[in-house]
């Protein structure tokens, strides 16, 4: 078969590194794709929401199935131009991707079906959202409606923290027309995991669960960032509770969303917060996750591209998936700077013997190639992940790895998977 696949970051490189291993495939195309994805496939300098540019490729080349990894195309349908053209494709529709670019939708309908998520509100105006950040005290997050480049969630210790992201979303318009209309929620306490669920909007099956860290320090000091490093499976949500998750969340949204006119299939990202009272969903992402992907991918026992061609054709899915028993982590090495302003085009050094360690592999986000040269060109550089028969050798595997590469302005979290390890420590 010929692939095409949207994107060109970690995540994309791991679904990149992951199709190249399916008999099934023949040609990879990759847009734009990166240095790392281009060690298995045909790159190609169209940006992700080119929609109309990536259909004439999809189109010149004869591509059988796409694969879309970022959110952003998808929210601007690509998948609908392509279905309409006869291209099959792994994504929801623009109007099935609202569950994520609508905080709004998303809330209403779980709202509207009973599944278990913060209390909320929505609001437009002002006096009104702040009257019920009164009602609902703090801590309480404000969110705005439509997507905000991962900068549209603001936790809010204070009543006067709530009053100031209100004033920015609706009367200073810092997100544009994003932020208009904003959620306000109360704050859930608990462990965050990340369920991924595999649909052609009839059947659905689990892609596995995983822990992401979200700050940027140790300790989940910090700033927010798109995640700082995951691992799985994670023993917070064991396969027994993923699937009471799958029961209570994911088959009552998919069956609400086809009953609504619009059927959702792709891969689902369910986020949820692990309360007392079980787990709460905090938000749906319509694509995988990143670094989830990175570190979930190497433990599927599956020939993925069969999985995805049948999810984008709707001929049926498998009722479990083989996972190896194994464990993995993904560290992520960020640029200095980042999750702020970052530089780029610094050298960066040891990936080949990083690769070279048992078990490593080494997932590339923002690198580009100058004069032959491997060099840093975003804010989250590279994934280095490794799979371990436990989690302390995973961890110790990952960490070696990391300790081989060296980039100027570098810096990673030093505690990825370890609250796990606690965890499981106390038994
Ligand atoms: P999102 O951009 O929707 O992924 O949200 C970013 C982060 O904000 C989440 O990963 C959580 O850490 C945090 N968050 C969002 N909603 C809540 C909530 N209701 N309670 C506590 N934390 C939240
Ligand atoms: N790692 C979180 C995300 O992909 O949104």
């Amino acid at each position: 078969m010929k692939v095409l696949l949207v994107g060109g970051g970690g995540r994309e490189h791991a679904l990149a590194w992951k199709m190249a291993g399916s008999p099934r495939l023949g040609t990879l195309l990759a847009a734009p794709g990166n240095p790392g994805i281009a060690r298995h496939a045909r790159c190609v300098p169209i940006k992700d929401d080119a929609i109309e540019d990536l259909l004439d490729l999809a189109r010149r080349e004869g591509v059988d199935l796409t694969v879309v990894g970022p959110e952003l195309p998808l929210s601007l349908g690509l998948a609908d131009r392509f279905r309409a053209a006869g291209l099959p494709v792994l994504g929801p529709s623009a109007s099935a991707a609202r569950i994520e670019s609508s905080k709004v939708f998303a809330k209403e309908l779980m709202a509207r079906h009973g599944v278990p998520t913060a209390r909320f509100a929505v609001f437009r105006d002002v006096g009104r959202a702040r009257a019920f950040c009164r009602e609902i005290g703090a801590p309480l997050v404000v969110k705005a409606d439509g997507l905000a480049g991962g900068k549209g969630v603001i936790v809010c210790q204070t009543l006067a923290e709530a009053d100031r992201a209100l004033s920015a979303c609706l009367e200073e318009r810092r997100f544009g027309p994003a932020g208009l209309t904003v959620v306000v929620e109360e704050f859930l306490r608990g462990e965050e995991a990340s369920l991924f669920v595999l649909t052609d909007g009839r059947d659905a099956i689990s892609l596995g669960v995983a822990q992401d860290h979200k700050t940027v320090y140790d300790g989940d000091q910090g700033p927010n960032t798109g995640g700082m490093g995951a691992y799985a499976p994670t023993p917070l949500l064991p396969s027994a509770a993923a699937d009471e998750v799958m029961a209570a969340v994911v088959r009552p949204v998919l069956s609400a969303m086809a009953a609504e006119g619009a059927p959702y299939a792709g891969i689902l990202f369910v986020g949820l917060m692990l309360t007392d009272g079980g787990p709460r969903v905090i938000e749906f992402n319509c694509r995988f996750g990143d670094p989830e992907a990175q570190a979930l991918l190497p433990l599927l026992d599956e020939d993925c591209l069969a999985l995805f061609e049948a999810t984008a054709s709707g001929t049926g899915l498998p009722a479990r998936l083989r996972w190896a028993p194994a464990v993995s982590v993904c560290v992520v090495m960020a640029s200095a700077g980042y999750p702020g302003g970052h530089g780029r085009g610094r050298a960066i050094d040891g990936v080949e013997a990083a690769e070279g360690l048992p078990g490593v592999r080494v997932f590339q986000a923002g690198t580009a190639l100058r004069e032959g040269r491997l060099v840093t060109a975003g804010g989250r550089v590279l994934g280095v992940q490794a799979t371990g028969a436990d989690l302390a050798g995973a961890i110790a595997a990952a960490y070696a790895g990391v300790d081989r590469i060296r980039f100027e302005g570098a810096h990673y979290r030093r505690d990825i998977g370890r609250r796990a390890q606690v965890r499981v420590g106390r038994g």
